[in-house]
């Protein structure tokens, strides 16, 4: 019997063939992924990476609320026409923190990673109330209830446990704190805002949504969120040329 024949058992026996897909599936799975674990450049080490401010953290937790991943990505891929078009691509480190990930696959709108920064937040407010305001050809619904809705913010030390439970390394002194820092971010001039900067780099504290009564709103921690997207890397430390194709 030649070798040829002996994949007639494949063929005769349905348990017999699902066996063999599952062995040379695991296998080529293994290969590809084991390595990962494994290679200390799987996640690149950058400068200025840290765990999103429970104010940036509760406008993702909204972001996540509105299924606005459903029309956009959250990761610039290594090609030439993103690259220009969004900036730098996205890096492993970038989403080392996001439980869960917002890489997405859908992009009936622009992506995200990099929008931090692109515009002012009155820009923001203004789009997310009535897209058309400011995009008149728009097909992305409005969002106005957000900028009404106070922001329940109640349980914040229990959301950065759990993210601390996942992995992203909260320090004790941040979920303490995690209830004044949400509120020193949303507005200006406090005088813990050093404090503040000292858990969370570069973390952006000020009135985003202009609201004058002093009330928190969902739409302030959206803004919040959306304006940190992609700015925390310094790029200037970093050597891209040879990934870009
Ligand atoms: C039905 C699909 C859809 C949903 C859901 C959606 N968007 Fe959009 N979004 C778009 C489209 C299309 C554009 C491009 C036109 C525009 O700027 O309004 C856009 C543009 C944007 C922009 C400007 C991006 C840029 O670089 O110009 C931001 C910021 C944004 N959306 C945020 C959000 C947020 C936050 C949510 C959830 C609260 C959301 N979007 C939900 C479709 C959507």
């Amino acid at each position: 019997m030649s070798l040829w024949n002996k994949h007639a058992i494949f063929e005769k026996n349905s348990i017999v063939l699902v066996a063999g897909i599952v062995g040379a599936v695991s296998i080529g799975g293994l290969v590809e992924i084991v390595p990962l674990f494994y290679l200390k450049n799987t996640i690149e080490e950058v400068e200025g990476m840290r765990p999103y401010s429970p104010l940036e953290l509760a406008g993702r937790t909204i972001y996540v609320r509105e299924g606005c991943y459903n029309c956009h990505s959250q990761m610039v891929r290594p090609l030439r026409d993103e690259v220009e078009r969004y900036g730098h691509y996205s890096l492993a480190a970038e989403s080392m923190y996001d439980r869960p990930f917002q890489w997405g696959s859908k992009r009936t709108g622009p992506d995200l990673a990099r929008v931090g920064g692109k515009y002012s937040d009155a820009w923001h407010v203004a789009h997310l109330i009535d897209p058309r305001s400011v995009v008149p050809g728009s097909i992305m619904p409005g969002y106005p209830f957000l900028f009404d809705t106070p922001l329940d913010f109640a349980n914040v030390e229990r959301e950065l446990r759990v993210q601390a439970m996942l992995g992203v390394p909260y320090t004790d002194a941040m979920i303490e704190n995690a209830r004044t820092d949400l509120i020193v971010q949303a507005s200006t001039d406090d005088p813990a805002l050093d404090a503040l900067l000292e858990r969370y780099p570069k973390a952006q504290a000020r009135n985003f949504s202009g609201r004058h009564d002093g009330v928190i709103t969902e739409g302030d921690a959206l803004v919040a969120y959306l304006q940190m997207l992609g700015t925390l890397v310094d790029f200037s430390t970093y050597d891209n040329a040879a990934n870009v194709r």
